[in-house]
């Protein structure tokens, strides 16, 4: 399936029109992670063509503007006066509409997928408004087969606006992969005290919660070890064991097994062995009640997205980087990063993030590369220019 609109370019007229400007670095550090000022679609090309990142960067989060039009400002650094007002330094604005915003974010995941390794994954941040559409132009560019999850996230708590349809509190993360071959940590949510009892009902008399689950599974093995009799029972006809005959009889012994009164077998799963539950596709992770920045994201989304899709030795990419949330979770998990946002309060904001992290005897602070493009960054200066007609049309 194609998503057809005007203007919409080739992936070879994309990656030629883009312009070769150099990045040139601004500081003296010599570390690995990059933070990089400049529009993300020059600063994409130059890693791929001058810094040789093509096919090596296993994470890729990104959270770009959502087509909202609106300006974000920040004053005087006081978190609970960021909004949308004509008031305050601009921090960014998000005035792209319709196919012009859907081709804004074609160009950049056209050079994102070029930088995925073939174990890699990135996951795009949206909202319902606009996010089916780029569902769409995902597919086209990564692969409906390796499309993974679209990710509920509660943003938000309930909310009371009198509006002739139902409150929003959710958006949307598309969460691909470039192969079969992803990296995944499997993360674990840990139990409720709700889950703990209805999970694990029953008690041993020593006090440990535990259930029970059959000890056959789908599937006939001829003559197999684990179509044996067990106990003088043979699996249900179309099941087998679980395990061989001789492991069913150690559990049996080390009294892992529960025999039923009328005589069947169950395996006894104690809570205290789990780590937790499976992590399903419908995340409550709230936006920070007094962000430094418009639209920061939660912490804890960032940690557990980079946790389970890297690993030590991969390098994390955020190209719409904001305040550095994504930076500071790559950091604090020992991963190498790189961040590009154009704004100067965005580079600010995610200096101070990434300065300020506490290193322990598991967490390093970092040296980062400071790189901006030799140009001026155009986008921001017409953006601003835009911003100043609007002002003093108000
Ligand atoms: C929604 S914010 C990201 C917030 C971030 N996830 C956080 O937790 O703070 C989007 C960011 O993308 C940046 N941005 C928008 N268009 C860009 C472009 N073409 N090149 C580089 N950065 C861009 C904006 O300056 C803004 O900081």
């Amino acid at each position: 399936m194609l998503l057809h609109y005007p203007n919409k370019k080739t992936e070879k007229e994309i990656f030629d029109s883009i312009s070769d400007v150099e990045l040139i670095q601004i500081n003296t550090a010599d570390g690995p992670n990059m933070l990089i000022q400049a529009n993300n679609l020059v600063a994409l090309k130059q890693l791929i063509t001058k810094y040789n990142l093509a096919n090596r960067i296993d994470l890729i989060y990104i959270d770009p503007p959502f087509a909202t039009n609106n300006t974000f400002t920040i004053t005087d650094g006081r978190a609970s006066t960021i909004s949308n007002s004509s008031n305050g330094t601009i921090a960014y604005t998000d005035t792209l509409k319709g196919y012009e915003f859907i081709e804004f974010i074609r160009e950049r995941l056209v050079l994102l997928k070029m930088l995925l390794s073939d174990k890699g994954s990135i996951y795009l941040h949206i909202d319902y408004k606009i996010g089916h559409y780029v569902k769409i132009v995902m597919d086209e560019i990564f692969g409906i087969e390796n499309f993974r999850n679209d990710i509920t996230r509660i943003k938000c708590n309930p909310k009371n606006f009198a509006r002739k349809g139902f409150g929003n509190m959710k958006d949307m993360i598309l969460f691909y992969s470039k192969s079969e071959n992803l990296i995944w940590n499997e993360p674990k949510m840990p139990y409720t005290e709700d889950d703990k009892v209805k999970l694990f009902p029953k008690i041993e008399k020593n006090g440990r919660r535990y259930t029970t689950i059959p000890l056959h599974a789908p599937g006939e093995t001829q003559n197999g070890k684990t179509s044996k009799a067990f106990k003088g029972i043979f699996p249900p006809s179309g099941r087998h064991w679980r395990s061989d005959v001789s492991v069913l009889e150690k559990w049996d012994n080390d009294g892992l097994i529960e025999w039923s009164d009328n005589g069947n077998p169950r395996k006894k799963i104690f809570l205290d062995e789990q780590e937790g539950k499976r992590m399903q596709d419908i995340w409550d992770f709230k936006d920070p009640q007094y962000p430094v920045y418009p639209t920061e994201k939660n912490r804890d989304l960032l940690d557990i997205i980079v946790r389970t899709s890297s690993d030590e030795s991969s390098i994390v990419l955020d190209c719409f980087a904001g305040s550095g949330t994504t930076l500071k979770a790559a950091q604090k998990n020992g991963r190498q990063w790189i961040g590009i946002d154009q704004s100067n309060e965005a580079i600010k904001a995610i200096s101070t993030k990434i300065d300020t992290i506490e290193n322990d005897l598991f967490i390093s602070t970092s040296d980062y590369q400071v790189l901006k493009t030799k140009k001026e960054d155009e986008t921001q200066i017409i953006d601003e220019q835009k911003y100043n007609k609007m002002k003093s049309a108000l």
